[in-house]
């Protein structure tokens, strides 16, 4: 045990590496679920020639709107949390590090390959995905309608049944600039378990 009573291994650099590759094992009772966070937010603009704005798709899902984000790729704001919360829970680098959006391979590019990317590396990692949730803010459109559409198609990128990934809407009241419609915010949390169910009481 370290200083504080905390295992000296958590304060090894490689910990996540090491620990999820089985180099040094899990110590005693430490679980081994993974936790993840995501958050993204674009502007939205009206579509061209008014405004830059890309056609409105989330979660994978095109969905009519006057208006659509700006920004690297497609411009997927909720597949861009899904990314980061995968790559944050293994502790890889994150989504602008792996495509940075000043290269023009990733304009316009569908954001389900940076999922795949994420998802590719949990696996290599030994875990697998519990579970998915999203929160998606924007004034306009209602995400109700298309929740499951979205949820089919972020479980099938992150090779996991539709009953893990949840996604679900919420306005921000009319204020601020989400409120007004001239941006969409996502957050997403994700946790990881190991693939082999051994690992999960800490045993291995
Ligand atoms: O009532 P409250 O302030 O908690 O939530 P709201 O932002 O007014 O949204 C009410 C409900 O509308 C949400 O709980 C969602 O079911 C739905 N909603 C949606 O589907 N898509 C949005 N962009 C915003 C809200
Ligand atoms: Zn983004």
């Amino acid at each position: 045990m370290g200083r504080a009573g905390r295992p000296t291994l958590l304060r090894r650099p490689s910990y996540p590496v090491d620990v999820l590759h089985g180099g040094i094992g899990y110590a005693p009772g430490m679980p081994a679920y993974r936790i993840g966070h995501g958050f993204d937010l674009h502007r939205l603009e009206a579509l061209p020639p008014e405004g830059e704005g890309r056609p409105f798709v989330l979660g994978g899902v095109p969905i009519e709107h006057t208006a659509g984000p700006v920004g690297h790729s497609d411009g997927d704001a909720l597949l861009h949390a899904v990314t980061d919360a995968l790559l944050g829970a293994i502790g890889a680098p994150d989504i602008g590090q792996l495509f940075p959006d000043d290269d023009p391979r990733h304009d316009g590019q569908d954001s389900g390959v940076f999922v795949r990317e994420a998802v590719r590396r949990v696996a290599a990692r030994g875990l697998r995905i519990e579970n998915i949730d999203a929160t998606v803010i924007c004034q306009r459109p209602k995400i109700g309608p298309h929740a499951t559409a979205i949820c089919e198609r972020i479980a099938e990128l992150a090779e996991c049944s539709v009953d893990r990934v949840n996604v679900k809407g919420k306005t921000h009241e009319g204020v601020d600039a989400v409120g007004e419609g001239r941006a969409i915010e996502v957050h997403v949390v994700t946790l990881l378990t190991p693939a082999d169910d051994r690992a999960k009481d800490g045993s291995c």
